[in-house]
């Protein structure tokens, strides 16, 4: 008598919509905590990259909440935290492989400006990459309950309901577009030349303050576009994930993913005349080569 062998199950990996709603319960926690901190008062733990890139007492205790919430659901991953850094989890790697290794990417408040300001535009951002890949993430307001939640090939919702792509933006002169700037003095004279110049291309442009809120306001259509360079992971991951399963395009220049050296997010027909136009302005910073 012969047997039906049975198939063996192929390691799929973590299902990303449960790990997407792992997201979004940690932040949801963690956006409650910051609130709470919120109203004791601000207390500045320190400064990073220049005097105006501030730490606050809440950003750390936010961070270390999320830390303990993913050790105790997911003891064996990575966790790479704005205030923290990266961490391995207690229990090796989860996943077996470097392939398939589970890591949190997390802002404990995006916005820390805003926050210590009072202004109601920062968020917990929080998402799970496997093998380096983003699968899931959670952006939280705290201040306005907006929950934002998107898993790869999932799609992305708010408060629930899902977030669609609406008509595309005919073309630049009636896009509304955010941007950011980073810390350091020198890439803010670049990137306020840049800003002075595309100004005149575009219906208007918005400083919001959180780049996770930024890429979520793309999502919904309260921005047309938004685009900035010198992101870190933490800042554009989830909502990076967020735009995209929204049906946006989020890329870099010239090809190249979203990073570190650049990131743009709009739909389609938007995204290429804005590449190409932010594209011009970046190589030629401050506009100081010599017409041809
Ligand atoms: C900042 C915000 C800001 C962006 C900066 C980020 P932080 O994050 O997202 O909008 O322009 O590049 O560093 O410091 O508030 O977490
Ligand atoms: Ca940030």
């Amino acid at each position: 008598m012969t047997s039906t062998p049975i198939p063996a199950t192929p390691d799929t990996g973590p299902d990303p919509a449960e790990l997407a709603s792992l997201a979004e319960s940690v932040a949801v926690e963690a956006g409650e905590l910051a609130l709470r901190h919120r109203r004791m008062g601000i207390e500045l733990a320190g400064t990073k990259s220049s005097r105006s890139d501030v730490v606050t007492a809440a950003d750390l205790a936010v961070e270390q909440l999320i830390r303990d919430r993913i050790a105790a659901a997911r003891p064996g991953d990575t966790v790479l935290g704005e205030e923290g850094g990266s961490q391995p989890g207690a229990a090796g790697t989860s996943g077996g492989s470097p392939a398939a290794a589970v890591s949190w990417v997390v802002d404990p408040i995006d916005g820390t400006v805003n926050y210590v300001y009072g202004i109601p535009a920062w968020s917990v951002s929080i998402a799970v990459a496997v093998g380096g890949q983003v699968m899931a993430g959670a952006v939280v307001n705290p201040m306005t309950g907006e929950v934002f939640t998107a898993s790869a090939g999932g799609g992305a919702s708010l408060n629930g309901a899902p977030l669609r792509r609406g008509g595309d933006v005919p073309d630049l002169a009636v896009a509304l577009v955010g941007t950011g700037f980073g810390y350091t003095a020198a890439n803010r004279a670049v990137d306020g030349w840049v800003v002075g110049e595309l100004l005149p291309q575009v219906r208007d442009i918005r400083r919001i303050g959180s780049a996770s809120l930024d890429l979520c306001m793309v999502a919904t259509g309260q921005l047309d576009a938004y685009y900035e360079r010198g992101l870190n992971p933490w800042d554009h991951a989830a909502g990076g994930l967020v735009a995209a399963e929204a049906g946006y395009t989020v890329a870099g220049l010239a090809g190249a993913p979203a990073g570190r050296a650049f990131l743009l997010a709009a739909s389609l027909g938007l995204w290429e005349p804005l590449h190409d136009s932010l594209a011009t302005l970046f190589a030629d910073p401050r506009g100081t080569r010599p017409a041809a």
